[in-house]
C-alpha cells in the first residue's frame, strides 16, 4: 500500500501539466511593481492568485489593498491545534524587462526551450510561488493537508517591501504562526538542494552632486569649474581602498570576524573562483582582500554602484559639463549592521571628503537588516529530510549574499522563523533579460515540499 505522501507525489506528477499552465497563466501578467502603467496588472495579478488558491480549497481569501500593492492572504487550518502552523510567503510582483532586446521571446510570453521556463517572474518567483500551492494542492486532492497554512503573498518586494511591515504589525493575530516557509531563495546548482541561514541585509541610496547652474561648454568653462561628474566618480572611487575595504568610517565597528568554524564550513561549498567566473562571465573576479569568494558574497558587508548617470550619454558626441551627476549605491549588510548607522556613515564620509566645488544631496532608499534563522528547528529538520529524500543527498546550508527583508520582519514582529530555501538556478537570469525556471528542478521541488508538509506533521 502506498503511503499518502506517495499518493499526494504521484498526484503532483500526474497533473504536472496543469501545474505548469497554470504557472504560464500567472507568468503571462505583466506584475512589474515599479511601473506606475502596470497598477492593473498587479490587480490582476492578485485576483489570479487568489482565484487559484480559491480553486485548490484554500479558505479566507482576502485582498487586502495597501497604500501601494494589494497583499493576498489564504488560510487552511483545518489540521488541528495540536499541529504546526506554516505561514507560506511570497510575492507575485516582478523586476522591470528592460533591455528589452535581449530578450530571445517575450517577457510575458511564457515559452519553454530546453526544459526551461522562459518569462519574468518564472524564477524569481512566480515559479516558487506556485510550486508552494501545487505542493497543497497535491496533497488536500489527495488527503488531508497534515499542517495548518497560512498564505501571505504580496506584490511590492521587488521595490522594497514598503507596506508590508505595517501589514504584518496591524494582522498579527491573522499571520500568527509557529513557523515561515520562504521559497524566495535559491540552489547552488541543480543537484545541489540548499537551505539558505542567513542572508544579507540592505542600505540603499541614490546620491547626487550638483555644480554649476547649468550644462555648461566644456571648452569655455573646462578648466576652471569641477565637473560634478568627475566630483561624484572620485567620491565613490574613494569609498573603497586598495584591498576592496570599504571605506566609511565605522562601518565595520559591528561586523563580526569570520570564526574558524564558518570559514571552514564555507569553504566546503562548491562556489569558488571558478564558479563565479563561470556564473557572471566576468574575465576576473574581485573582492576585499583576505576573504575567500564564498565569504565575500554571503559573509562580509559591500558596497556597489548601482547605476550611475550625468551628461551626454546619447550617439555621437556633445562638449559639456554637466551641471549635476547621480548614483544609487547600496551596501549589503550583515548581523549587527544597522541601515540607519550606515546611513549616518555614509553622510560623514561625505561631509569628510565632498569639495567645496559641489554641493550634494543623499538621499535613503528601501533596506532592511541581515538575519540569520535556527540551522536545527524542527521545521530545518523537516525541509532538510524532505529535500534529501527527492535528491538523494542532505541540503547544503548557505550564506546568502541576497536580501529577503521579510525574514527579518517576521523574527521582529510574528517572532516567527523563516525557512528560506527554493529552486531557482544561479544562472536562472533573475532580475536580467531570458529569466527562466529550470522545470525538472522546479518539479523536484514540489515534490520536496509535499515531503517537507508531511514531515512537520510528524
Ligand atoms: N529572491 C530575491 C533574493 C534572492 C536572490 C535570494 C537570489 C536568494 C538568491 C529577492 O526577490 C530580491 O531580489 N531581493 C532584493 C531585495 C531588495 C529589493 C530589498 C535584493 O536582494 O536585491
Ligand atoms: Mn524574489
Amino acid at each position: 500500500m502506498p503511503d499518502q505522501r506517495s499518493i499526494a507525489i504521484q498526484f503532483a506528477h500526474d497533473h504536472q501539466d496543469r501545474f505548469l499552465e497554470e504557472l504560464k497563466t500567472l507568468l503571462a501578467i505583466p506584475s512589474i511593481s515599479t511601473a506606475a502603467e502596470n497598477r492593473e496588472d498587479i490587480q490582476a495579478a492578485a485576483t489570479y492568485i487568489a482565484n487559484h488558491l480559491r480553486a485548490t480549497g484554500m479558505e479566507h481569501i482576502t485582498i487586502y489593498p495597501t497604500n501601494g500593492h494589494p497583499i493576498v492572504y489564504a488560510d487552511y487550518l483545518k489540521a488541528g491545534r495540536n499541529k504546526p502552523t506554516v505561514l507560506i510567503y511570497g510575492h507575485y510582483d516582478v523586476q522591470p524587462v528592460d533591455p528589452i532586446d535581449l530578450w530571445q521571446t517575450p517577457p510575458f510570453l511564457p515559452t519553454v526551450r530546453d526544459n526551461n521556463l522562459y518569462a519574468r517572474g518564472a524564477s524569481d518567483m512566480k515559479g516558487q510561488v506556485m510550486a508552494s500551492i501545487d505542493a497543497i494542492d497535491a496533497i488536500v486532492h489527495t488527503d488531508v493537508l497534515p499542517v495548518n497554512v497560512k498564505f501571505l503573498l504580496e506584490g511590492e518586494e521587488e521595490i522594497g517591501s514598503p507596506n508590508l511591515d505595517a501589514f504584518i504589525s496591524e494582522h498579527k493575530a491573522l499571520l500568527a504562526c509557529d513557523l515561515a516557509l520562504n521559497p524566495d531563495g535559491g540552489m547552488i546548482a541543480a543537484n545541489i538542494p540548499t537551505i539558505i541561514y542567513t542572508l544579507r541585509g540592505l542600505a540603499y541610496f541614490e546620491l547626487r552632486v550638483y555644480g554649476p547652474a547649468h550644462d555648461l561648454h566644456s571648452g569655455v568653462f573646462g578648466g576652471v569649474v569641477h565637473n560634478p561628474a568627475q566630483a561624484l566618480c572620485e567620491l565613490i572611487a574613494g569609498m573603497h581602498d586598495a584591498y576592496g575595504h570599504i571605506t566609511l568610517p565605522g562601518f565595520y565597528d559591528h561586523v563580526l570576524p569570520i570564526t574558524p568554524e564558518d570559514h571552514l564550513e564555507l569553504a566546503r561549498l562548491p562556489i569558488d573562483e571558478p564558479y563565479y567566473l563561470a556564473q557572471t562571465g566576468a574575465p576576473a573576479i574581485w573582492g576585499e582582500a583576505g576573504y575567500t569568494p564564498a565569504e565575500c558574497a554571503g559573509a562580509r558587508p559591500t558596497l556597489e554602484i548601482n547605476g550611475l548617470l550625468s551628461g551626454f550619454t546619447a550617439p555621437g558626441s556633445k562638449t559639456v559639463i554637466p551641471a549635476w551627476a547621480m548614483a544609487k549605491i547600496s551596501m549589503r549588510l550583515v548581523p549587527h549592521q544597522d541601515a540607519n548607522e550606515v546611513h549616518q556613515q555614509l553622510v560623514q564620509y561625505l561631509e569628510e571628503h565632498s569639495p567645496k566645488t559641489i554641493r550634494w544631496e543623499l538621499t535613503q532608499m528601501t533596506g532592511g537588516p541581515a538575519c540569520s534563522t535556527d540551522r536545527d528547528s524542527p521545521g530545518v529538520q523537516a525541509l532538510s529530510r524532505g529535500l534529501e529524500a527527492v535528491w538523494g543527498i542532505p541540503p547544503v546550508f548557505k550564506r546568502e549574499g541576497g536580501s529577503i527583508p521579510v525574514v527579518a520582519s517576521m523574527q521582529q514582529l510574528l517572532k516567527a522563523d523563516s525557512i528560506v530555501t527554493g529552486f531557482g538556478l544561479p544562472d536562472d537570469n533573475i532580475h536580467a533579460p531570458n529569466e527562466h525556471l529550470h522545470l525538472p528542478t522546479w518539479q523536484r521541488g514540489i515534490d520536496a515540499l509535499i515531503h517537507f508538509f508531511y514531515n512537520l506533521a510528524s
